[in-house]
């Protein structure tokens, strides 16, 4: 069937997401706060690491290099979105940080800028470092806006200096994509929740080295489309968009249908990427308990589908898609998180986020006090959580500190359960 036709895109129906549950293999431990965070002075939470053209972690003079969505730590944790900047951190060992600076000096666009990824190419035409990002909110407005555009900078360069590090522009900042109302809806067509169109995501395919731009979309639905049984179900239209460039140049890409939509199921399928293992194409997601329609019980969680093509037959992992949650008691301790492949395991990482809060719902955040606000929240990076995988079954198998974010070639301390094994004991 022809890539062009919209009836053909995999889709993350209800029957899977009625499946969704907590189980032994995708619970997380409770996160307790670290000795250390990140940074104190910040509240850090989406993030993503400076990567090579071909995905793997980038590694300048030693050291890898992570972005995240920062805020002052003494603003109120739900405000952060409103004045998110986008900040670098570096580490020699993947486990202590230390703090880089702002990447923009206020010469982005938006209001304030959102997820995105970094693509470094020390040959690049147009500097070392690609920076996609959302470009969220209309500059210029008094008000708050939600208005979303796919933006690149480009210009940026990578300076290493015995223990310090910095990423230096200028940078030359534009919006490369915005939706086209058709594929993937725009602000004035959406009927329910805020809209998306967020999240860039580089990749080059490893099997064809073709080069896309995946992101946060909606699909399209018209009122009384009659899609879902339930006239609001259509009102949740997530999707996983993809963007491809004819040329390989890294700043042009034109925008083709959806990998994968969740219409009647789900709002949200944020921040997706990919693992690909021998040809299998794994599309990790991350998606909130609110963002699941009426009638489907989900979770604060990270989702996967797996496909043995780019453009696949996506299916659910596990059956319904559930890959990695909070425990019950602590829902909301962790979002946002962004799996890489670590030789036989995958690893997760997120940021630790509203803990000690058992609520079914972050709407009950508001009603605390300040301080509680504040001391709940914990906004620096959560622990790393070790996956395996076998075929389309995952399953934790550990954890390592909050902010361990081990290379391919670093070791992972031995399993206890496997040690036995190792031993011959
Ligand atoms: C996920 C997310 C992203 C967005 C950012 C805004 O946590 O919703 O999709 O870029 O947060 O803060």
């Amino acid at each position: 069937m022809s890539e062009e036709t919209d009836r053909d895109t995999p889709a993350w129906t209800r029957a899977h997401a009625a499946g969704l549950q907590r189980d032994d293999s995708n619970v997380a431990p409770v996160i307790y706060p670290p000795e250390e965070r990140v940074d104190d002075d910040l509240h850090l939470w989406d993030t993503w690491f400076l990567r090579n053209r071909d995905g793997s972690v980038a590694e300048i003079d030693g050291k890898r290099v992570i972005f995240a969505l920062t805020s002052p730590s003494d603003l109120l944790p739900g405000k952060r979105h409103d004045v998110a900047t986008i900040r670098y951190f570096y580490s020699e060992d993947g486990k202590e940080w230390t703090t880089g600076g702002a990447v923009f000096e206020g010469d982005a666009l938006g209001q304030r800028q959102w997820a995105g990824s970094a693509m470094y190419d020390p040959d690049g035409e147009e500097g070392e470092v690609y920076f996609y990002y959302t470009a969220a909110g209309e500059s210029g407005r008094d008000e708050l806006t939600y208005t979303q555009r796919i933006a690149l900078a480009t210009g940026g360069s990578v300076h290493a200096d015995g223990d310090d590090l910095r990423i230096d522009g200028p940078w030359d900042n534009r919006v490369i994509l915005t939706p086209d109302g058709d594929w993937y809806e725009r602000e004035d067509q959406s009927r329910g929740m805020i809209y998306t169109f967020r999240d860039p995501w580089f990749f080059e395919d490893p099997q064809s080295g073709e080069t896309y731009l995946l992101f946060e979309a909606n699909t399209p639905v018209s009122e009384g489309a009659g899609e879902c049984d339930g006239p609001v179900w259509g009102e949740f239209n997530g999707s996983i968009g993809i963007a491809h460039s004819p040329t390989g140049d890294p700043t042009d890409f034109e925008l083709r249908p959806p990998l994968l939509d969740a219409v009647c199921v789900n709002q949200e399928l944020e921040r997706p990427h990919f693992v690909v293992r021998d040809g299998t194409y794994y599309l990790f997601i991350s998606s909130h308990v609110h963002t699941f329609a009426p009638g489907l019980e989900g979770y604060d969680a990270l989702y996967g589908f797996v496909a043995d093509d780019l453009r696949g037959d996506y299916e659910p992992l596990n059956g319904h898609g559930m890959v990695l949650t909070n425990p019950a008691g602590a829902p909301f301790q962790a979002y946002s998180w962004l799996v890489y492949d670590h030789g036989d395991e995958l690893l997760a990482t997120s940021f630790f986020n509203y803990y000690d809060y058992d609520r079914p719902s972050l709407d009950d955040v508001p009603l605390l006090s300040p301080d509680e606000q504040m001391r709940r929240f914990g906004g620096t990076l959560a622990p790393t959580v070790r996956l395996s995988l076998d075929g389309d079954e995952t399953d934790i198998v550990g954890t390592l500190d909050h902010g361990h974010l081990p290379l391919p070639r670093e070791e992972l301390p031995a399993l206890w359960w496997k040690q036995g094994e190792a031993t011959g004991t």
